[in-house]
């Protein structure tokens, strides 16, 4: 049997875990595997914050207890992924070379005594950690049981994509003056003519941190593209290592929730198969959620948390592999609240995970350790090594994993666009508290799911043949070829707020938003205003709120207010919403152009999800109350009855499968 990830053709998805041989005694170890083994578990997530004990001084390794860990698992029957530990570079190294701190934006060096204290910009730091890989594949990128590598550690976690050091700073004017033909070029296309901010050279551009109000937003924008671009390099020197010293095995990077500091459809293109880590309760304490919410899905997760990212980052992934490297096991200890999930949590979310189509799903982590910043962050084991709930559960999802076997394909219904520097434009000019447009795309993602649509979260130059639907809930930067694409298809097209409202270089396009999109709308958004809470209009079932453009255009208005207000117009198959994508409004739009085109919409309850994979139909119970399934829902029961329990999954074998 083979021992990676990746599922052999036709079986199923794989569960793991992961673990920190360093952190117990050895004589735990042997026991441990087979405890794995025994729980349904095949795959083991090793080494990736491991340097000070891999090499505990310059150039002296210490191989010894890696070689035993790897043996031992290895043995057992477990495949490894074994992490580079460039997350967590030793003190004695930070001593070395004190400057490859990153630096934040108050001028502040992040110390040591965490992790990630690095800057993704030094070049000395940079060269260590392509030493450091090149150590460890050199001596494992051949072993049989090391089956897969992970790069670092989340990239960018705690705040540390932006870093202001000196490196950074000089990086970006070589940067600036690779990506501008020359200063005056640049000074043109930023407009530094304004405030009299133009520039002789690029070697007289700082960073964007320290202005005395806010810099130009052109600036930003080129130094949060700049730095994305540092992620993906600093990414590609390990990755080179690897693909030399290990081929053939899959490499993988664990990504975050609600995170967008850098492009992961950019990291996504350099990886074999995208991860990201999956803590649907610590993720609903921790962003804008509402409190009504917060405590609705207190010990849930909001229902769409989770599969919003698995689409997400499916979308990102090269060839659309993925995996959940680490699954929420229990509570979490880093958000303001860390409640424990219900009971049968953990098991919905591995099983939700494979409805989406994942190869992996692996639990963070074995065993709670008694010490240091997560001691109050469950396991699969509780720290006396007694089983924890989740080790039940996930025992229980690895039966049931076994006994759906591989799932098929999803069916293609609706592609909601995203990109990642429509957030970046978005955060540096929201122009409205909290407007961002990857909330704009979590909300509309939201509207499809509560009428039971499939989902795929795409780039702007992703193929749109085959879906029902495209919509693009906020895309500042549309280029023309994203215009070409979307007049090349016959779908409906629902085009939301501030699209097309910004050249590249952040400019309001001469023919004014929404830009390149008006060959799709013939329109022109002459108006923007931002609203604050309270200040709304109100439709038939419906508000406005946070954002009104107002539109010149013969389009039809399709959904006007009382007040005459127009928040969504039509012009054949395309509607363009002129306000904010949230609540009952984006619902309202998101059903029409379901109905427009064809799709099969279901009236959920709510808290209940539905996806599709395969001719089957997966149905998840987000609320904390029995639910059943709709009478629109037929087909076969293949797991779980037509009335779900709070954490309850059903699957369907659907008759006559719809998209
Ligand atoms: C992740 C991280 C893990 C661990 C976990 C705790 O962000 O990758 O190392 O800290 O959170 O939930």
């Amino acid at each position: 049997m083979s021992l990676s990830p990746k599922p052999a053709p036709g079986q199923p998805m794989k569960l793991g875990v992961c673990y920190y041989p360093e952190h117990w005694p050895e004589r735990l170890w042997t026991e441990d595997a087979a405890r794995m083994i025994a729980a349904g578990l095949s795959v083991v997530r090793i080494g990736e914050f491991a340097w000070s004990r891999i090499e505990p001084e310059p150039d002296r390794f210490d191989w010894g207890w890696l070689d035993r860990a790897i043996a031992v698992l290895g043995e057992a029957g477990l495949g490894m992924i074994l992490g580079t530990p460039t997350a967590t570079p030793p003190k004695w190294l930070v001593d070395r070379m004190p400057d490859m701190v990153a630096i934040d934006r108050q001028g502040r060096a992040r110390g040591f005594g965490s992790r990630r204290h690095y800057c993704f910009s030094h070049p000395g730091y940079r060269t260590e950690a392509v030493r450091i890989t090149r150590a460890i594949a050199a001596r494992y990128g051949d072993h049989p049981a090391v089956v897969a590598w992970q790069t670092d550690n989340e990239y960018g976690c705690h705040d540390t994509v932006l870093s202001f050091s000196k490196a950074a700073r000089d990086a970006f004017r070589v940067w600036l003056a690779d990506h501008y033909s020359s200063i005056a070029a640049l000074n043109a296309a930023w407009g530094n003519v304004f405030w009299s901010m133009e520039y002789r050279s690029f070697a007289e551009v700082d960073l964007p941190g320290q202005t005395v109000t806010e810099a130009n937003p052109a600036h930003w924008l080129a130094f949060r593209r700049f730095s994305s671009d540092q992620v993906i390099a600093f990414n590609r020197a390990q990755v080179d290592v690897l693909r030399e010293l290990s081929p053939g095995r899959d490499i993988t990077h664990n990504a975050m929730g609600f995170f967008t500091d850098y492009d992961h459809h950019d990291l996504g293109r350099e990886i074999d198969t995208l991860g990201w880590d999956s803590y649907p309760l610590g993720f609903l304490d921790s962003f804008a959620f509402s409190d009504a919410d917060k405590l609705r899905y207190a010990r849930q997760g909001h229902p769409d948390i989770a599969a919003f990212h698995h689409d997400l980052y499916r979308g990102c992934a090269r060839g659309g592999r993925w995996w959940v490297l680490e699954q929420q096991p229990g509570p979490v200890n880093w958000a303001r609240y860390n409640p424990a999930p219900l009971p049968g949590m953990v098991r919905l979310w591995t099983l939700e995970a494979m409805a989406h189509g994942t190869e992996l799903v692996s639990y963070f982590r074995w065993r709670q350790f008694p010490q240091a910043q997560e001691q109050m962050h469950a396991g699969l084991l509780r720290p006396d090594s007694v089983a924890a709930p989740g080790l039940t559960e996930a025992a229980q999802a690895a039966r049931d994993i076994a006994a759906l076997g591989a799932v098929g394909a999803p069916p293609k219904s609706v592609a909601l666009v995203f990109d990642y520097q429509a957030d970046w434009v978005t955060k540096i000019q929201p122009q409205g508290a909290g407007l961002s447009a990857l909330w704009a795309a979590f909300n509309t993602y939201t509207a499809l799911r509560e009428l039971g649509l499939d989902v795929d979260i795409v780039p702007p130059d992703a193929p749109l043949g085959g879906y029902g639907l495209c919509v693009i809930p906020c895309l500042p930067i549309a280029s023309e070829a994203f215009a070409a694409e979307l007049s090349d298809f016959p779908g409906q097209i629902v085009i939301g707020p501030r699209s097309g409202s910004r050249d590249g270089d952040f400019a309001i396009p001469a023919e004014l938003p929404p830009g390149n999109l008006q060959t799709m709308f013939p329109g022109k958004v002459t108006r923007a205003e931002s609203l604050r809470p309270g200040l709304t209009h109100s439709g038939d079932g419906w508000q406005v709120s946070s954002w009104l453009e107002h539109v010149e255009t013969d389009a039809k208005p399709e959904l006007v207010a009382a007040d005459g207000t127009i928040a969504c117009w039509q012009h054949g198959r395309v509607r363009y919403l002129a306000a904010w994508p949230e609540g009952n409004l984006i619902a309202a739009v998101m059903a029409r152009a379901a109905r427009d085109g064809g799709l099969t919409t279901h009236a959920l309850p709510p808290g209940l999800r539905l996806r599709r994979a395969g001719g089957r139909c997966f149905a998840f119970n987000y609320a904390a109350a029995p639910l059943d399934l709709p009478a629109s829902l037929t087909g076969t029961l293949e797991l779980g009855a037509r009335t779900l329990s709070p954490a309850g999954v059903a699957v369907l074998a659907e008759a006559a499968p719809s998209r």
